[in-house]
């Protein structure tokens, strides 16, 4: 994707791997939108944390953090005696850092494929960081008939080049019709309490696609109103009964949507696949601080820096779910780089993979 870092435009993707340090990179999601910087994990404990803190978001993007992060672990340990109990610690230490997300399992299975060198593993994690992104412009290629002129589209949370290593899930149909010359207008969940809406409107922006930026709690209002003509969001885990995990407040958008008969897609790379997993009801939901309902991340104008605020006064209780599941049933269509699926054929794809 084209960023602008310290007034140089450059060409980066949201993680990889710098030859000369040996450090894994990343774009910090959690400056965006405000600053664009780099973030430096110099070894595989810093790539745990930088997931862990959402320095890296968005299940794909995770994924290639986390395979560049087991192959940082072959490179640290390579030469110690005890370099299969390194890894298998640095395995579980990155497999734990988000849980629903399972692009960072296949990522890490991925890697652990074949047997580790430092050579082999990194060829790897660098080709499967590259596969999320060449399926992304794929789901665009594929999804983006779906979108006509004069339509209202709505998403949820953030599925462009940040969260998918480049180029997008669930935004590259949007993308690609948007520069195919097709005029539309899209609705942008603003996704609390993380706020990824933020990363989906800069990343609109970027594209001069037309948007609105919603509280999440108002697409009920615009959808029953007869103001949405389709939905389209991302997963963070494709069951194998085509159940997804994403963030939540999907399923409340799934049962909306369906009730006033809208279109309801999904759009994701094969590395959020689950063919292990038979339902959604199998899935781990990450359970996140309350911290994150609690405070806010925003821009001051008079530090002119981010700044946490509190929202709330002491001893009051939360919950903060990452996740939510939408069941099969609520969803017109899977975009995949394998054509736009029904469940049948989902199923069908995973178990042929
Ligand atoms: O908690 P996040 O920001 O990592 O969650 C991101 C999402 O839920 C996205 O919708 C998801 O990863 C699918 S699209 C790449």
């Amino acid at each position: 994707m084209k960023l602008q870092i310290n007034g140089e435009v450059t060409d980066k993707p949201a993680v990889w791997w710098d030859k000369n340090s040996k450090f894994v990179k990343m774009i910090d999601q959690t400056k965006i939108p405000f600053q664009v910087e780099v973030f430096n994990c110099p070894t595989y404990r810093e790539t745990v944390q930088a997931i862990k803190k959402m320095i890296i978001r968005g299940a794909p993007s995770i994924g290639a953090a986390a395979a560049y992060g087991l192959a940082q672990a072959v490179d640290e340990f390579w030469d110690n005696e005890d370099f299969e109990d390194q890894i298998r610690i640095a395995y579980d230490e990155l497999l734990a850092a988000r849980p629903t997300a399972v692009d960072l399992k296949n990522g890490l299975d991925f890697i652990k494929s074949d047997p580790l060198t430092p050579e082999g593993a990194l060829n790897r994690a660098q080709f499967f960081a590259d596969r999320i992104a060449e399926e992304g412009l794929k789901i665009g290629q594929i999804g983006k008939d779906l979108i006509k002129s004069g339509m209202n589209i709505l998403t949820h949370c953030h599925t462009g080049a940040l969260a998918l290593v480049d180029n997008g899930s669930a935004l590259s149909p949007i993308i690609q019709a948007w520069e195919e010359g097709k005029r539309f207008h899209v609705y942008v969940d603003e996704t609390r309490p993380r706020f990824q809406g933020r990363m989906t409107a800069w990343e609109l922006n970027q594209y001069g696609i037309d948007h609105t930026v919603i509280c999440d709690s108002a697409s009920g209002f615009f959808i029953s109103q007869g103001n949405v003509d389709l939905v389209i969001l991302g997963a963070d885990r494709v069951a194998r009964n085509g159940d997804i995990a994403n963030k939540i407040g999907t399923y409340n958008l799934a049962l909306i949507s369906h009730y006033h008969d809208i279109p309801f897609y999904t759009a994701f790379p094969s590395s959020t696949f689950d063919s292990s997993t038979p339902t959604g009801k199998d899935i781990e939901i990450e359970q996140r601080d309350s911290l994150e309902v609690k405070q806010a991340l925003g821009y001051s104008k008079i530090l002119n820096e981010n700044h946490v605020v509190s929202l709330y006064t002491e001893n009051i209780k939360f919950n903060n779910p990452a996740f939510d599941i939408t069941p099969n049933k609520f969803i017109t269509g899977y975009i995949t780089p394998h054509g736009i699926l029904d469940k049948a054929e989902l199923e069908d794809i995973m178990l042929n993979l």
